[in-house]
């Protein structure tokens, strides 16, 4: 079944990303269905020390190895290095992660770095009413908002996975300029070449009790890597890396649109 035809809550077949054909109806907000925070339910318990037993001792042997930590994912990884060397130079530090969900980036860093450092960090997630309910309920020192905060988040702001659900990222990235030192992006398609462009994905979380429904449509915008780069032109970039390739979901797409992945990119704030 295609993932534009199929209804919600039946399993369309992957890839998930398309350009609609005509107009697309049974739309709803995939963020706020039941079928999105089954997944984050089910999300929860993998987070926390309860690492997922399926992941066998030697590839969280290797993880440790190449990352530095066999709980962090690799979207998240070069996070840490960030985090820790702020907190060596800085009593506090403040981080706002924009579309953080419900909290399970937090909750990651807070696996990993442990409470001693974890106290020293005030962490904002900012993400829709459902989303954040559920986050506070589960990580009582954290702050979780619907709308980012006025003020400046002087350390990091994180963007994962959710750039691509933003219209008018340009905007939106120019906006987060002023509020922090460093902004990192992740776990977003970027398009190797050539302009950014607009498509539509059936959301199916990959787990809970729908896992693999579908559970709405997304407009997702495919940033085109210089057109991200122009954006960040005055600030000094830090990280800037593809991770994993994308293509393989853009399969229902033409051929040209396919040169895309998954990437990390970090920038600081010049001084002065
Ligand atoms: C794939 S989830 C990623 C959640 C989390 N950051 C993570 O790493 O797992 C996408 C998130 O983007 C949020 N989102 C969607 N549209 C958004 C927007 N316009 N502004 C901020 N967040 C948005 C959703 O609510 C959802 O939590």
């Amino acid at each position: 079944m295609d993932p534009q035809s199929c209804q919600l809550g039946e399993r369309p077949t992957p890839p998930y990303f398309f350009i609609p054909d005509g107009p697309v109806t049974g739309d709803v907000d995939p963020w706020l269905s039941d079928g999105w925070i089954a997944h984050c339910e089910a999300e929860v318990r993998e987070i926390g020390g309860q690492a997922d037993r399926r992941v066998s001792i030697l590839r969280r042997l290797a993880r440790r190895l190449l990352l530095g930590h066999a709980d962090i994912p690799t979207h998240l990884a070069p996070l840490l290095p960030i985090v820790r060397e702020m907190l060596a130079e800085k009593e506090r530090i403040s981080i706002a992660d924009v579309g953080g969900g419900f909290g399970d980036n937090y909750g990651i860093l807070r696996t990993v770095l442990g409470a001693e450092l974890v106290d020293r960090m005030e962490y904002t997630v900012v993400d829709n009413a459902r989303s954040i309910a559920l986050g506070r309920r589960l990580f009582p020192d954290c702050r979780f908002v619907e709308e980012l905060p006025e003020g400046h988040f002087d350390i990091v702001v994180v963007v994962v996975g959710t750039l691509q659900y933003i219209p008018k990222w340009q905007d939106f990235l120019h906006a987060l300029k002023g509020k922090g030192n460093i902004v990192y992006v992740a776990r977003s398609p970027l398009r190797k070449s050539g302009e950014g462009f607009e498509v539509k994905q059936a959301v199916c979380p990959a787990k809970g009790s729908h896992a693999l429904e579908k559970c709405g449509i997304a407009n997702v915008w495919v940033v085109g890597r210089e057109e991200l780069q122009a954006i960040f032109a005055d600030w000094i970039p830090i990280i800037d890396k593809f991770h994993t390739s994308y293509s393989s979901e853009f399969g229902r797409l033409p051929k040209e649109k396919r040169n895309v992945a998954y990437y990390v990119a970090v920038w600081a704030k010049r001084a002065g």
